[in-house]
């Protein structure tokens, strides 16, 4: 019986918010069982296909780590580290470039999307020659680098959200690329694990939009770790609808809706249950006090394991180091059997 291989990753951008430790970290705690092995990488070779401030980036690995940690990410179990610390990486998705058509990256929504809103078309993009464009290589490329983040570790199972599904088809198919191009069954197609709709936070100011660190407003999110007054804020000034009562109905009251979603994703409850729960509340201002009161209980004990861990950075650096000397090894029995037989 094989062993579930599982590897996600993160991007050190910014502080994790309410909708990434619903929709990811919790569950990468709960993943971590006996006939699993669990990867989870910080990946800053991610982050800087967007332009980055070194002294910044450095910051935020480590606060990303810690923040894992913090989210029970436990390193008795779990293989912790940075994505660049980790040679095979770079070394699998470069021989991925020289096999992966142009075209598959270029109908990725997400880039389609980069290029849309940067008014150029898909070929004056990758023909652009001005170095102020913003466009860069790395944008284009990054899935290929992302299916070398999961298949060096020959990883089989994969959380993702529901905008990362194309990128995992992407890997499975360069993974039967692979495969037939050097006439080897080396490489296994990855399977999703998919949370459920419910995880899925959406923006505080605007509810049919995903909760996300790059919405430059701060008052669409909760950041993991703010203060318990800041949430309070931010769950009042959310906004809801003039319907009388709570009720949910995701298309006609998205804004309440997401709050039951939040309420029940951080009591563990099932949206039912939620409602049972909920009977009493008359109007949305008692909603939302029983929201934010549900998420102030829920993630108080993540913060304070996160002020620890911030007041031991050693420890932190002591994790990852480690993390990425496991992971290493992992990595190089890989790259050796890639590099036979490409013939390198
Ligand atoms: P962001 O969009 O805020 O930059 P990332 O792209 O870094 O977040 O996503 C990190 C992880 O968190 C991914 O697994 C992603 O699916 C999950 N995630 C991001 N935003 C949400 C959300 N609003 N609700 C649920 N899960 C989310
Ligand atoms: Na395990």
């Amino acid at each position: 019986q094989q062993k579930r291989i599982i590897l996600s990753g993160i991007q050190p951008t910014g502080s994790p918010h309410l909708g990434n430790f619903l929709g990811a970290l919790d569950n990468w705690a709960r993943l971590q069982q006996k006939d699993t092995m669990t990867y989870y990488a910080v990946v800053d070779l991610h982050a800087i296909t967007m332009p980055q401030d070194p002294k910044v980036l450095r910051q935020s690995k480590h606060d990303m780590a810690a923040a894992l940690l913090a989210c029970g990410v436990d390193p008795k179990q779990s293989v912790l580290f940075e994505q660049s610390k980790v040679r095979g990486h770079t070394e699998l998705g470069w021989i991925f470039n020289c096999i992966t058509p142009v075209g598959w990256l270029g109908r990725m929504t997400q880039w389609k999307s980069k290029i849309e809103k940067s008014h150029v078309s898909h070929a004056q993009a990758l023909l652009e020659t001005s170095k102020s464009a913003s466009l860069k290589m790395g944008l284009f490329d990054y899935p290929v680098l992302q299916a070398a983040d999961i298949l060096i570790y020959r990883a089989t199972h994969v959380p993702v959200g529901a905008d990362q599904m194309q990128h995992l088809e992407l890997s499975r198919d360069i993974a039967a690329l692979f495969n037939s191009s050097f006439k080897s069954k080396y490489f296994t197609k990855p399977e999703a694990i998919i949370p459920p709709a419910t995880k899925r936070v959406m923006s505080l100011r605007d509810p049919t939009n995903k909760m996300s660190k790059s919405d430059p407003s701060d008052l669409s999110r909760i950041n993991l770790f703010d203060e318990p007054k800041v949430i309070q804020q931010k769950v009042n000034r959310a906004m809801t609808d003039s319907v009388k009562g709570i009720s949910y109905d995701v298309d006609q009251r998205p804004g309440v809706s997401n709050l039951i979603n939040i309420y029940a994703a951080v009591t563990n409850l099932s949206v039912d249950d939620a409602l049972k729960e909920m009977a009493d509340l008359q109007n949305s201002q008692q909603l939302k006090q029983a929201v934010s009161d549900a998420i102030i209980t829920r993630i108080q004990p993540i913060q304070a394991e996160y002020v620890k861990l911030q007041a031991d950075p050693a420890y932190v650096q002591q994790v990852l180091k480690d993390g990425a000397a496991k992971a290493q090894i992992t990595a190089n029995q890989t790259m050796e059997q890639v590099y036979k037989l490409v013939g390198l």
